[in-house]
């Protein structure tokens, strides 16, 4: 567990505006020493920096973040550069600077470690926390929608899943504090998810509404002023990859489609009917993997990827995360492996996430 540290706002900028007034590098490091013993917690608070959690008019820093900072500053070799990381870091204590699609504040880039940044994501164990009882055959990890929801939407914002399976996304909008629409579908399985999802605190007040019916047709509009919106500012599309699992014996169901083509078809038509709900330069992350049928890979995920760019869409990035085995899977684990010896092909490991923003 990463720690954290309080510390009282005002002494603290006080603290770094009287560093920055010092006229020899000793004289700076030796208080800058004492300053990260004290944040250490290897000496008394003689400075006064720290302050209980529930005082007001804080701020909260990663310990081992701010030590770092401190540290940056001991190994300096000239004033200048000394004060230069003061200056960057008076800068973080005072200033909230945000790409505007998100709560990120970049003037503390470093203490958001939690947040992935790279194209390969190898997420080992399942978040089975509060409602995330994973009990859906083909759902997703809620590290998906955690992940996407803290990189492209802020607080209060909202994001649409048409294809909301189980409710991961919408149990996840929660936890965040962003308001969820979800389509299933299959009316048992949406009125399950509406049971776990209800179960899950909603601490920010958020609108977590799912609805029954088809992607293709569904008036997503209307969803939206229902949930008292106007546009979505994130969607998440976790299509079934064709008949991989087959969902339910409704021809609508994207997994019933009869040819890769067809298939591909029904996906375009959803993000046609969806697109016009989404706001301009806004994202859409599609989670989807390929297939193997009669000797061959196909490539559905890159199928899917030129459906979406066909449209008002601009690839952003090519996720590849590792891919967790289903039940079923499992259990067939060494005919797999033998078939892929003998017929000359590899197991399937990963599945993509694929980002395109609405230009
Ligand atoms: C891969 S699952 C999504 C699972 C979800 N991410 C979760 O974590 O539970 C795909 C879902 O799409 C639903 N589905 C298939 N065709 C649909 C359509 N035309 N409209 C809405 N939902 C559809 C299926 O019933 C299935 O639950």
């Amino acid at each position: 567990m990463e720690e954290f540290i309080t510390l009282d706002r005002a002494q603290f900028r006080n603290e770094l505006e009287m560093l920055r007034g010092k006229s020899a590098l000793e004289g700076l490091k030796a208080r800058v020493r004492s300053l990260r013993d004290i944040i250490a917690g290897k000496k008394n608070d003689d400075l006064g920096v720290l302050a209980a959690e529930d005082e007001e008019n804080t701020v909260r820093f990663k310990r081992s973040v701010l030590l770092r900072e401190l540290d940056q500053v001991l190994e300096a070799y000239t004033l200048e550069r000394a004060c230069y990381y003061i200056k960057r870091l008076h800068r973080s204590l005072v200033a909230t600077k945000t790409n505007g699609i998100n709560d990120i504040n970049l003037s503390r880039w470093k203490e958001y470690d939690h947040i992935i940044t790279d194209s390969l994501w190898i997420i080992d164990r399942r978040d089975t926390s509060g409602a995330h009882l994973g009990w859906y055959w083909g759902n997703f990890i809620p590290q998906i929608p955690h992940q996407l929801m803290l990189r492209y939407t802020r607080r209060g914002d909202v994001v649409v899943d048409p294809f909301a399976g189980s409710g991961t996304t919408l149990i996840e909008c929660r936890r965040l504090g962003r308001h969820g629409i979800g389509v299933e579908l299959n009316k048992e399985v949406a009125a399950r998810a509406r049971e776990l999802i209800a179960k899950e605190p909603n601490p920010y007040g958020c609108t977590t509404l799912l609805e029954t019916g088809d992607s293709r047709t569904i008036d997503c509009e209307a969803l939206l002023h229902a949930a008292g919106v106007q546009k979505a500012q994130l969607f998440i599309l976790h299509p079934p990859y064709h008949d991989i699992i087959v969902f339910s014996g409704d021809q609508r169901d994207l997994s019933n489609a009869a040819s890769t083509e067809e298939f591909l078809h029904m996906f375009g038509q959803v993000v046609d009917n969806i697109t016009p709900c989404l706001e301009d330069k806004r994202y859409m992350a599609v989670v989807i993997g390929d297939k193997y049928a009669r000797g061959e890979w196909i490539p559905l995920g890159f199928y899917c990827m030129e459906e979406v760019l066909r449209r008002r869409f601009t690839l952003k990035s090519i996720i590849v995360k590792n891919f967790n085995e289903t039940t079923g899977k499992r259990t067939q684990k060494e005919l797999w492996r033998y078939r892929a010896l003998s017929g000359g092909f590899y197991v399937f490991k990963h599945e993509y996430i694929l980002l395109f923003q609405k230009k």
